[in-house]
C-alpha cells in the first residue's frame, strides 16, 4: 500500500501528506478503514483530487441496491451505515441486517451475507492478522464474526462464528433473555480485543449498558465495565441501594473512538432508564451521561466526566468522541472532544479528563413532580459557545410576520408551560428544550489536522409533558389501551402520530402492515423500537388489536384478564415502571409541521477548538417552498454527520431536503449539491481506488415533509469525470 501512495506522489496526485515526507502515509490514506474513518473517529480524509476547484463536476460513478425488493405496502426500513473500505473493496449493511462486501470502485457485488435478524446498524469492525481478515458487527441480539475475503462466518469464534449479546449480561432474579439489547454502533478494536456498547430499551425494562470487551479471534468475553456500579464499585454510591437490579440504561449507544497508542478507548453513555422520571434513581447516577476512558485490554476506568447529572431530559452523549491535539496555554494538548444533545462542546484532557476551558456547577431549577429528586446543580461549560440556543424565551418563537398562524398558536402554548430556564425538570405543566434530536447526534463530527471542529447540530425544540402513569392507565377501561400507555406511548405518543422523524405514526398502520408482521416486531424489536418478547402473547395481540382500532368490538376474557401469571422468573422489581411517563417524543411543531421556533433549524458549524472560537456557522436544508416566499434559508432538521477532506470540502447529506452537499471548508459556502432519491440519513466517506477519489453515502432515511417513500434504499458513489 505504501509503494502505491508513494507512486501517486511522483504523479503529483491526490494526497496533501506527499509535500511533508517526514509525514507517515497510512493505510487510511486511501482507504476508510473505520467507522469515523479512523480509530480517532475523525471523519477526516486526506484526499485532495476532488477539491473545491472541480467539486461542481462530481457525478454519480455507481449505485448499489442493498435490499431485497418490498412486499407491496412494506416500509422499507431505513440504512444508517457509515461504510468501511479496506484495500479497495467496501463493506456495508442494508436496511436489514445484509451485509455485503462491494468492489468500491465499480460497485459490484463480491458477497452477501445475511443472518436473517433484526439490524439498524451504523458501520462496521475490520480486523486483520495475515491473512485472516475479519468483519465483526451485531445484528439482532448476536454479535458475528464474517470473513472480509469470502462472507462465510468465521467457525471458530463463539458458537459457529457468532457469539450471545447477552453473554455477561447474566441476572440472577430474571431471564435478561426476555429483555432486547442489540449494537447499532460498532465498536472499537485494539490489539485483539472488540471493545462494544449497546442499544437497549429508554423504559423500565432496560437492561443496564455494561461495556464489554470480547476477543476478536474466540469471541470469549474479556471483561465487563458495569456502567450502573454494583456494591463495592466505584460510583455504587451516587445511586439508591441494589439501583442495578432495577434501573437499566446507562449504555453507550453512540459508540467509541480510541487512542491506539495509549491503549485507551474514549467513549460516552446514555441517560439511565427511565428516561424522564427519576423518583427512584436519587443521587448523581454514575456512570450515566458520562465520558468515559477505559483501558481496552482489562477494561479498568482511568476517568469519567459526567456531562448531565441525575438526567431528567434524555441528554444520552450523542456520538462518539473525537481526539485531536490542540494548542492550548502554549503547549500542545492530547484532548477528547465530547458534543452533546443541547449543542454543548466539551474538550477535556484525555490523561486526566480536566475541561482545557472553565466550566461552572451551577444551581439548577427545582421539581415541581411529586417524588423527582433533581440533582441541585448542573454543568455549563464557559467556552466554546453553545452552537444551539439554551433557554427558550419569547423572542425565539416563531416570527408573527412570516409565519403569521403559527406565532399565535406557538406563543399560546408556550404561556402553559414552565419556561425561563435551563434544566426546569419534566414537568405536569410541560416543557420545552433542545435536547432530544437537538444540537449533536448520532452521525459525529469531523475533525482535521489543525483542530477546527465541523459539526451539523439540530434545533427543534422537544415538547415534554409528564402524567401520573397510574392515573393515565386507571381511566381506560379497557386493559389494551392501559398496555398500550404503558408500553407504547412513550414513543408513538397518546396520538400514536410518533414523532415525524425517527418513530413512524401508528394511526394508519392496519391499512399498512398486517397483525403477524406486527406480532413479530414486538418479538424481535426493530432500530430503536425495543423488542416486547416480556410482554404476554396475550398482552402482545391486545395491543394489536388497540391499534388497528378494533376496541369497539368487546375486549374478549383474555383481554381483560391476560392468559395467567407473569412468567415465574419475573422479578417484582423488574421490569420497573416509574409514578409519572412522558406522554409521547413530541416536537414542538406549528400546524404545518415546521419546527415551532426561529429558524435556524438546522446549521452546519466550524469551531477553532485550539482558541474555542466559532468561526462560521451557516444553515443545513433548505424548504424551497419557503425560500420562495422570501424568507431566508432555515435549514432544516438532519442527521448524519459531516466529513472533511485536504480538498478543502465538507461534505454532508441528512437533511429534510434530501441533499447531499459539499461546502468549504474555509467559509462554509455550499459548491456543490445533489438531491438523493431517498433521505441520506448516514454518514458519507470518501476513498481512493486506483488513484481515482470516491464520496459514497447510503441513501436510505425517511423524513416527514417529502411524502411517501417511494425511492428504494442505495448507496451512491460520485467522482470526478473521467479525463
Ligand atoms: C423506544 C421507542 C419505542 C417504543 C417504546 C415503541 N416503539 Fe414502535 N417503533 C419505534 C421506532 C423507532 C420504530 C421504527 C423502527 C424502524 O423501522 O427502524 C417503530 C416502529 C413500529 C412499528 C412499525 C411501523 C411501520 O410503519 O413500519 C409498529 C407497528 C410499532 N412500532 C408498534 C409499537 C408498539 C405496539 C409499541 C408498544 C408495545 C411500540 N411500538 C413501542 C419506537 C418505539
Amino acid at each position: 500500500m505504501r509503494n502505491l501512495v508513494i507512486g501517486w506522489c511522483m504523479l503529483g496526485l491526490l494526497l496533501d501528506s506527499c509535500s511533508d515526507p517526514g509525514q507517515s502515509l497510512e493505510m487510511s490514506d486511501v482507504d476508510w478503514p473505520a467507522y469515523g474513518g479512523n480509530s480517532a473517529g475523525n471523519r477526516y480524509s486526506h484526499l485532495q483530487q476532488i477539491n473545491t476547484e472541480n467539486v461542481h463536476e462530481l457525478s454519480m460513478a455507481w449505485r448499489y441496491h442493498p435490499d431485497d425488493s418490498l412486499a407491496p405496502g412494506e416500509r422499507p426500513g431505513r440504512i444508517v451505515c457509515q461504510p468501511i473500505v479496506v484495500d479497495g473493496t467496501l463493506y456495508g449493511t442494508g436496511s436489514e441486517s445484509r451485509l455485503f462486501a462491494l468492489d468500491a470502485a465499480s460497485g459490484e457485488e463480491i458477497w452477501v451475507f445475511n443472518p436473517e435478524e433484526d439490524c439498524n446498524n451504523r458501520g462496521l469492525n475490520y480486523w486483520q492478522e495475515g491473512k485472516d481478515r475479519r468483519i465483526l458487527y451485531v445484528a439482532g441480539s448476536n454479535l458475528y464474526a464474517v470473513d472480509a475475503t469470502t462472507g462465510r462466518l468465521k467457525e471458530g469464534f463463539g458458537i459457529g462464528g457468532h457469539v450471545d449479546f447477552y453473554l455477561g449480561l447474566e441476572h440472577d432474579r430474571f431471564d435478561v433473555r426476555n429483555f432486547s439489547i442489540t449494537s447499532t454502533c460498532p465498536g472499537v478494536i485494539y490489539k485483539d480485543v472488540l471493545v462494544i456498547g449497546s442499544t437497549v430499551s429508554e423504559y423500565g425494562d432496560a437492561l443496564p449498558g455494561d461495556i464489554r470487551g470480547f476477543d476478536v479471534r474466540t469471541g470469549e468475553l474479556r471483561w465487563v465495565f458495569h456502567t450502573i456500579p454494583q456494591p463495592g464499585e466505584f460510583g455504587y454510591d451516587t445511586w439508591p441501594k441494589d439501583a442495578y437490579q432495577k434501573i437499566g440504561g446507562a449504555n453507550c449507544w453512540a459508540g467509541m473512538v480510541l487512542d491506539d497508542t495509549r491503549g485507551v478507548v474514549y467513549l460516552g453513555t446514555g441517560s439511565p432508564s427511565v428516561d424522564f422520571y427519576g423518583g427512584d434513581r436519587a443521587g448523581a447516577n454514575l456512570f450515566a451521561n458520562c465520558i468515559i476512558a477505559l483501558d481496552a485490554i482489562t477494561g479498568e476506568r482511568k476517568w469519567h466526566y459526567q456531562t448531565v447529572h441525575h438526567d431528567l431530559w434524555d441528554l444520552d452523549i450523542p456520538c462518539p468522541p473525537n481526539l485531536v491535539t490542540v494548542q492550548h496555554d502554549g503547549k500542545k494538548v492530547d484532548a477528547v472532544v465530547q458534543t452533546t444533545k443541547d449543542g454543548l462542546i466539551y474538550v477535556l484532557d484525555r490523561d486526566t479528563g480536566a475541561s482545557l476551558f472553565p466550566v461552572e456547577e451551577r444551581p439548577v431549577p427545582e421539581s415541581d413532580l411529586p417524588g423527582e429528586q433533581p440533582y441541585p446543580t448542573q454543568k455549563f461549560p464557559l467556552k466554546p459557545d453553545p452552537l444551539v440556543r439554551q433557554v427558550l424565551t419569547e423572542a425565539d418563537l416563531p416570527d408573527p410576520q412570516l409565519f403569521p398562524e403559527a406565532a399565535k398558536e406557538i406563543r399560546d402554548r408556550f404561556s402553559k408551560i414552565r419556561h425561563g430556564e435551563k434544566f426546569i425538570p419534566p414537568s405536569s405543566k410541560g416543557i420545552w428544550y433542545i435536547g432530544t434530536g437537538g444540537g449533536a447526534q448520532w452521525g459525529g463530527n469531523s475533525v482535521d489536522p489543525q483542530g477546527i471542529l465541523y459539526q451539523n447540530v439540530n434545533e427543534i425544540p422537544t415538547d415534554l409533558l409528564m402524567v401520573d402513569f397510574a392515573e393515565r392507565t386507571k381511566v381506560r377501561n379497557n386493559r389494551a389501551s392501559s398496555l398500550f400507555i404503558q408500553h407504547c406511548t412513550a414513543c408513538h405518543g397518546e396520538d400514536r402520530k410518533g414523532d415525524g422523524l425517527e418513530i413512524p405514526s401508528l394511526v394508519d398502520i392496519k391499512h399498512r402492515l398486517v397483525k403477524d408482521d406486527i406480532k413479530q416486531l414486538l418479538v424481535d424489536g426493530r432500530g430503536r423500537m425495543p423488542s416486547f418478547r416480556h410482554l404476554r402473547n396475550s398482552e402482545r395481540r391486545a395491543i394489536i388489536r388497540y391499534i388497528f382500532d378494533e376496541l369497539q368490538v368487546p375486549a374478549s376474557e383474555d383481554e381483560i384478564h391476560g392468559d395467567g401469571p407473569v412468567a415465574a422468573d419475573a422479578d417484582q422489581n423488574f421490569p420497573y415502571v416509574p409514578t409519572y411517563i412522558n406522554t409521547g417524543y413530541n416536537k414542538v411543531r406549528d400546524s404545518k409541521g415546521y419546527p415551532g421556533i426561529k429558524p435556524p433549524w438546522g446549521t452546519l458549524n466550524a469551531v477553532d477548538l485550539n482558541t474555542g472560537q466559532h468561526l462560521w456557522q451557516v444553515p443545513l436544508g433548505e424548504f424551497e417552498e419557503l425560500t420562495e416566499k422570501g424568507i431566508p434559508i432555515t435549514g432544516t432538521h438532519n442527521f448524519g454527520g459531516p466529513v472533511v477532506t485536504a480538498g478543502d470540502l465538507v461534505f454532508i447529506a441528512g437533511t429534510e431536503d434530501w441533499k447531499i452537499r459539499a461546502f468549504s471548508r474555509q467559509s462554509g459556502q455550499t459548491l456543490w449539491d445533489y438531491r438523493l432519491p431517498r433521505r441520506g440519513t448516514a454518514t458519507p466517506i470518501t476513498y481512493a481506488v486506483d488513484g481515482k477519489q470516491y464520496v459514497v453515502i447510503a441513501a436510505g432515511g425517511y423524513g416527514i415533509r417529502q411524502g411517501p417513500i417511494t425511492g428504494e434504499n442505495q448507496y451512491i458513489a460520485f467522482a470526478l469525470p473521467q479525463e
